[in-house]
């Protein structure tokens, strides 16, 4: 591991406070992974797919900054969101009221049965960090950003292997899903989506600093 997978802008703060996102505000606190300028990237890419669609889903939604956005910039979507850990799910909850989100709390795996093949677009921000690049973290975000945020097995990836999983039962034939992941994993993500033979067009995308971020792909038809 040559690169640090976690940004040092992404530390959750010890007190309450509120961050930008795209063109929404959002509360963050203890509990809560503070969205990061990269992601913008992935939550822009979802706006223009959902561009004449109607229903988008996010998983590991955390603060809830993506399915915020969501609604924000394309209203006419039905957007729903789903969250893990309690204190995140907190957090999204003050987040989106007020919009239409559709917000629960459960494990991705299982999310959203009643939403099955019907889908559009699903977006995910897993936690991605190898747990053999623990001594590379910053300090500052290994102690204090909720670990269900960031450690996801051995290689980093067993939230992306969760998500292909879930994001190929919730699309419709032909909707696409967008991931983001660590720098290091511009390849190994992909791969991810490739493996199963049951995707087309699957493309990473880099970030504004020129690094691998995030990866999308289509159900195929
Ligand atoms: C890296 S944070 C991203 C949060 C938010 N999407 C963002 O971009 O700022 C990952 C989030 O996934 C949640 N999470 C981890 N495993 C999950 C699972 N199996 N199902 C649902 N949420 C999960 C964590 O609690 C955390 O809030």
């Amino acid at each position: 591991m040559t690169s640090s997978p976690l940004p040092k802008s992404s530390t959750t703060p010890s007190s309450p406070g509120s961050t930008a996102f795209r063109h929404v505000d959002l509360l963050v606190g203890p509990g809560v992974f503070v969205p990061r300028p990269e992601t913008e990237l992935l939550a822009g890419w979802a706006i223009e797919r959902l561009e004449g669609k109607s229903v988008a889903v996010d998983l590991c939604t955390g603060s809830g900054a993506i399915a915020a956005s969501l609604a924000d910039e394309a209203p006419w979507a039905r957007v729903h969101a789903v969250e893990l850990d309690p204190m995140a799910h907190h957090w999204a909850s003050r987040n989106l009221a007020g919009t239409t989100v559709d917000l629960r709390l459960g494990d991705m795996a299982d999310a959203f049965p009643d939403l099955d093949g019907t889908v559009d677009v699903v977006t995910c921000n897993p936690p991605y960090i190898p747990l053999e690049a623990f001594e590379s973290v910053a300090p500052e975000a290994r102690d204090h950003d909720p670990s269900l945020a960031l450690w996801s097995g051995q290689d980093g990836l067993d939230a992306m292997r969760v998500l292909e999983r879930t994001a190929a039962r919730l699309l419709r034939p032909g909707g696409w899903v967008g991931a983001e992941h660590a720098d290091v994993q511009g390849e190994a993500a992909p791969a991810v989506f490739s493996a199963t033979g049951r995707w087309s067009e699957v493309r990473d995308h880099r970030d504004l600093a020129g690094r691998p971020r995030y990866v999308t792909a289509r159900l195929a038809r």
